[in-house]
């Protein structure tokens, strides 16, 4: 277990009650490009990362606030940050950002400490100048339960949970790597109720001064955390950089389906309509249905063909040109056995692709192979080989 701190030296109470509001920045333009899972095809970009913080601010009221009594900001003590949840599985705060130095190899910063609270897959401690991770208390300061504070084991948050960090026009991808010191401490500046600390890297990604003793910034980081197991992300230092960031704009269509889906909150704008055609707007055979009970999907549902041999959904695509396409399936198979499936177009017949598992049913992956399309309005069709049919199907694209 790590110790972090903040890194700047108490600010006066005058100070504190001067503290900056949370101030927090609109992302005007997608500067993180679009990254997806390995083994995955590209995807175009969908949501942006202005549209999601601007539909995450938007949720960040009052009726969807987790806790009851405020956070302090890391950075400026000001006792002033609240958690939101802002979609079903989502949380989200916002406050300024404290540089943690941990599980770097070595740091002038005084607080540095070798340990981090979680580690990489391999079990080595996560290295704060590689791994860009968020910190959050390290248990309940008010030891009741539920928490008045947002405390992360009462949320289906672990070691590793994903989250998106927010700044300044800026999206990345974050772990949860640290965790602020227990209450059990005596020093009034090493507190569990503290919000608004992360990494070496991610400060560096983000475009904030990362230095351990004279880095960070006051306000406006929005810290966007989505829990259950298949946000957990796994890989070593060497590599949790690069797969956090491959899982950026999957969390970004994901909020943005939540939002544009949920009738309670403001819709974002659609992603682009001429690159993406929703399986739900298709056709079933007998005993298909169109279904919304699975989170991460596109559009405002998804198709979920019948269990038996045979059984398809027909997907209208149009196509730009005629000529050889690569047709991008995403689909979900939350079982343990692949289900293969026939693809056809316009009643052509261009093979048996294998759709393998995937983590869960919630866990969108993609498929591709080359099929002949014709300029203008085509018929995709997807027809499962086994007695239980095909996969859920998202979407289907061209590349
Ligand atoms: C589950 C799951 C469905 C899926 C089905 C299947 O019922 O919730 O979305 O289509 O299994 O096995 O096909």
């Amino acid at each position: 277990m790590s110790t972090t701190r903040r890194r700047f030296a108490v600010v006066a109470a005058a100070a504190i009650a001067l503290a900056v509001p949370l101030a927090v920045q609109t992302a005007n333009a997608a500067t993180t490009p679009s990254a997806v899972p390995a083994g995955a095809a590209a995807v175009p970009l969908a949501f942006t990362p202005a549209q999601i913080l601007a539909g995450v601010q938007a949720n960040m009221t009052t009726a969807k606030k987790v806790n009851s009594k405020p956070h302090i900001n890391t950075q400026t003590r000001a006792q002033n940050v609240n958690v939101f949840q802002v979609a079903s599985g989502v949380f989200a705060y916002s406050s300024g950002m404290a540089i943690d130095t941990d599980g770097s190899d070595s740091d002038p910063d005084p607080d540095h400490q070798g340990e981090t609270t979680w580690q990489d897959s391999n079990g080595q401690a996560l290295g704060a100048h590689r791994v860009p991770f968020y910190v959050l208390g390290d248990d309940c300061w008010d030891r009741t339960t539920p928490c008045p504070h947002f405390f992360y084991r009462e949320h289906n948050i672990t070691g590793r949970q994903f989250a998106l960090i927010f700044f300044n026009g800026k999206v990345i991808g974050s772990i949860f790597g640290d965790t602020q010191t227990a209450n059990d401490q005596t020093t009034s500046d090493n507190d569990s109720r503290e919000l608004g600390e992360a990494s070496v890297k991610a400060a560096q990604l983000l475009g904030i001064p990362s230095s351990g003793t004279s880095g960070g910034v006051d306000s406006g980081v929005t810290v966007v955390m989505f829990s259950g197991s298949s946000w957990v992300v796994n890989g070593t230092n060497a590599n949790l950089n690069t797969n956090a960031q491959g899982m950026v704009q999957r969390a970004l269509d994901s909020l943005g389906a939540s939002f544009g889906g949920g009738g309670t909150t403001p819709p974002t704008t659609p992603p682009p309509a001429t690159t993406r055609f929703e399986a739900e707007a298709g056709t079933l055979s007998a005993g298909g249905t169109v279904d919304s009970n699975h989170a991460g999907f596109t559009g405002t549902g998804f198709a979920n063909p019948a269990n038996a041999v045979g059984a398809f959904v027909d997907i209208p695509v149009t196509a730009k040109t005629t000529g050889t396409k690569t047709l991008n399936i995403v689909y979900s198979d939350g079982t343990t056995v692949a289900r293969p499936a026939t693809i056809s177009v316009n009643g052509t017949s261009h093979g048996t692709v294998n759709f393998p598992v995937t983590a869960n049913w919630d866990t969108w992956s993609t498929v591709s192979l080359s099929v002949p399309m014709t300029a203008g309005a085509n018929t995709v069709r997807i027809a499962g080989t086994t007695a239980v049919g095909a996969a859920n199907i998202d979407s289907v694209f061209l590349s």
